[in-house]
């Protein structure tokens, strides 16, 4: 709720529970000193300072953050933006070139425009509102207009700020590296700025555009949050600030470090999505919110209510060192045992034999692919399995017949040695040639045989950034411009292959963000696929991203990451929570795993359903106590629920643990599959709790890294 001042500024005056009411302005403390403005322009810099704005700009005597930043035609950084109209109207828009939400019949949504301006630098910025009718959610964007002849810098365009009226918060982040995506991280806030961001280009492995403001005392189940996610891919900026108030003003957006867009006369700048949640019941609220709302109003394309593919990815079963026999052999076995797809990782293109070659020449690299791809892909056809294949789409090798043709077209500034990662440079998709060229190659190859599925890796991140292209004074505009670029390509490839499964991945999870989301409907979640690891990186995820979308596979033992054995089972149970796959040389493993994988598959497929559509709900937490996680998925009618147990750490003397379920009808009996005459109601699971010990004596459970799960159903 926020309110047009007698001046014209937007004062932000609540955002919380619900109220009926619909002015609240009574809460705006114009009248207490020193917040005089509206009639005394001697304290306008003191008002300035402490008023909660709904989007406030620099240069007027407000020293918090800013939202929003110019460079005028004169070189002034002054801007102050003033209430000039506002609509109101169903539906939501999409945003030009950017990912975003959309409202669905089903889902419902009204959208509010506010158009303010400054009247000096003629720039209009219009603050974008959609409230979903049946989720707490309010997404928020701005679009910014030069309505004057002289041409103005934007230096700063965040698309969300929330002045908060009190600072008693602490401030969930999801932080990592690679291989250990999206840890949880809880801090209380302090006085002063504290900030997640990024700027590498992607979304990154280090910190994920996801911030949560909570009572100190919320948990998984009770308490106030406050819920940001920016549906972005690149550079992303979200900051609490603790001001001298111990009021709180939190903004998310592009992040302004090098960032600037000029505007020409009538030019627009959109600035990208930020989904905001409200839950007055805890973490698991608020993350089962996300859930509904990216499942059914960001996820797109065929897969997105649909079972995937079960697969067997090839690279951590041969890493570079494969051919058309070793992936018929492979698949000969794995369609053998009920797996469904083949999926033909990095490799098979230009000659590349290391990941020291070859980027950007998306032909196929015959003496691996003997006999062509459309042979393997036939092949593995022919033996009941669908084919996928792996691109690196932003990438160029300096050793490949596209860098000796185009080395300009690598993101560089000239005259500066390029810096090499992972032996590879980044392609400016700025350009529309460059793009256009990698998409006719790819082209070229999906058109050659039957593939059915598509993994997009990006491995670097940016440096040097510029552009042979763009002018000067559009330099600054390249890492945006990048990420536009490949939306646009992803764009391009959805909608023209709309059969094809696209799944994300960024060397692990590096873009594991809702940008990514609106493109494909699931990513690959980390290249950490050890089955304890992944019980951290899942919990992390599930914050914010539902659990149908990240991608998770069952691994070799001892695990190429970290060396540690898991039982196969325990493997299993670990993938089910996301897309469920294998990447393991099935010709290779023991007898015994490999027996085990029907049933295994047989598992999945009768679970999928409730863990892909159901609510989630996080009961262990392996970043507070590391010897046990525990985890349910409810289906919506709660005619169903599905817990899953693993036993991290074994001690000696470990007594029987209760665990309450979570979900249930409480008034409703419940059986567990296993023993259908025993019927407990679901307030006794839920307020009691069942026993561990008890049930699970002499199934293996006191060793490390057991699992085990059981499906309730009601009677
Ligand atoms: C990083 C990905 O995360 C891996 O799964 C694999 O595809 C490699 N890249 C291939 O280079």
């Amino acid at each position: 709720m926020f309110k047009v001042c007698e001046e014209g500024y937007l004062a932000h005056v609540y955002y919380g529970k619900k109220v009926c009411d619909d002015d609240l302005g009574y809460l705006l403390r114009f009248d207490e000193s020193p917040y005089t403005p509206a009639t005394n322009d001697r304290d306008r810099a003191s008002f300035m300072d402490s008023t909660p704005f709904e989007y406030p700009c620099f240069g007027l005597g407000d020293y918090r953050e800013s939202a929003m930043m110019i460079m005028d035609a004169q070189g002034m950084s002054t801007c102050d933006l003033r209430y000039v109209s506002h609509k109101i109207y169903d539906g939501k828009p999409a945003l030009e070139g950017l990912p975003a939400t959309f409202a669905t019949e089903k889902s419902g949504a009204q959208t509010l425009e506010v158009t303010m301006r400054d009247e000096h630098a003629h720039i209009e910025a219009t603050l974008i509102y959609t409230a979903f009718d049946k989720l707490d959610v309010i997404t928020r964007s701005v679009r910014f207009k030069n309505y004057g002849d002289s041409p103005v810098k934007l230096t700063r365009a965040l698309s969300c700020c929330v002045d908060f009226d009190t600072h008693e918060f602490d401030m969930i982040t999801l932080n990592g590296s690679w291989a250990r995506e999206r840890a949880v991280e809880r801090c209380r806030l302090h006085h002063a700025k504290q900030l997640v961001d990024s700027c590498k280009g992607e979304s990154s492995h280090q910190n994920n555009p996801f911030v949560a403001l909570c009572e100190h005392k919320a948990d998984e189940d009770s308490g106030e949050v406050f819920a940001f996610n920016f549906v972005y891919s690149g550079n992303f900026y979200a900051q609490a600030e603790v001001t001298q108030h111990k009021k709180t003003r939190f903004v998310m957006g592009i992040n302004p470090l090098d960032f600037q867009w000029l505007l020409e006369k009538d030019e627009t700048f959109t600035a990208p999505e930020v989904v905001m949640v409200h839950s007055d019941e805890g973490l698991g609220k608020m993350s089962r919110t996300f859930h509904d709302l990216y499942r059914e109003n960001l996820i797109r394309g065929e897969y997105k209510d649909k079972r995937r593919p079960i697969l067997i990815n090839n690279w951590e079963a041969t890493y570079f060192n494969f051919n058309t026999e070793k992936l018929i052999d492979i698949a000969r076995e794995a369609s053998k045992l009920g797996i469904e797809m083949l999926v033909m990782d990095d490799g098979w293109f230009g000659h590349r034999d290391s990941d020291n070659s070859s980027l950007g020449d998306w032909f196929v690299y015959e003496k691996k692919i003997d006999g062509g791809l459309k042979h393997l892909v036939d092949e593995v056809n022919k033996l009941g399995m669908k084919f996928g294949i792996w691109f690196e789409p932003e990438m160029i090798s300096p050793d490949s017949e596209l860098y000796k043709a185009h080395p300009e077209w690598a993101i560089q500034v000239k005259g500066r040695p390029l810096t090499l990662c992972r032996e590879q440079y980044v392609l400016d998709y700025s350009q529309k040639e460059v793009r256009d060229y990698v998409y006719s190659m790819m082209r070229n190859i999906l058109d050659s045989a039957n593939i059915e599925y598509i993994k997009w890796d990006m491995n670097r991140q940016l440096t040097e950034v510029g552009s042979n292209f763009l002018p000067k004074e559009r330099q600054r505009e390249l890492w945006h411009r990048y990420v536009l670029g490949v939306y646009d390509l992803m764009n391009r490839l959805t909608t023209d292959y709309p059969h094809i499964l696209l799944e994300n991945c960024s060397g692990g999870g590096a873009r594991f963000d809702p940008g990514m989301l609106y493109y494909s409907p699931q990513i690959w979640c980390s290249d950490d696929t050890d089955a304890i690891e992944r019980l951290k990186i899942q919990h992390g995820t599930s914050m914010c991203y539902p659990c149908s979308a990240m991608g998770a596979h069952v691994s070799d033992c001892p695990n190429h990451t970290v060396g540690r054995n898991t039982p196969f089972k325990t493997r299993g149970h670990v993938a089910m929570v996301g897309t469920f796959g294998y990447e393991l040389d099935i010709t290779k493993i023991p007898q015994e795993d490999r027996d085990a994988v029907p049933g295994q598959i047989e598992e999945f497929k009768k679970y999928n359903a409730l863990v892909r559509t159901g609510d989630h709900y996080r009961i262990g937490n392996m970043f507070e106590d590391n010897t046990w996680d525990a985890w349910m998925f409810v289906s919506k009618d709660k005619g169903e629920a599905l817990f899953e147990f693993v036993q991290v750490m074994a001690r000696p003397n470990e007594r029987s643990r209760r665990i309450k379920l979570k979900g249930l009808e409480p008034e409703a009996y419940y059986y567990e599959e296993s023993e259908p005459d025993k019927l407990i109601s679901g307030s006794a699971l839920m307020n009691a709790g069942i026993n561990v010990a008890k049930i699970w004596n002499g199934d293996g459970l006191y060793g490390d890294y057991a699992s085990k799960i059981l499906h309730y159903i009601k009677k």
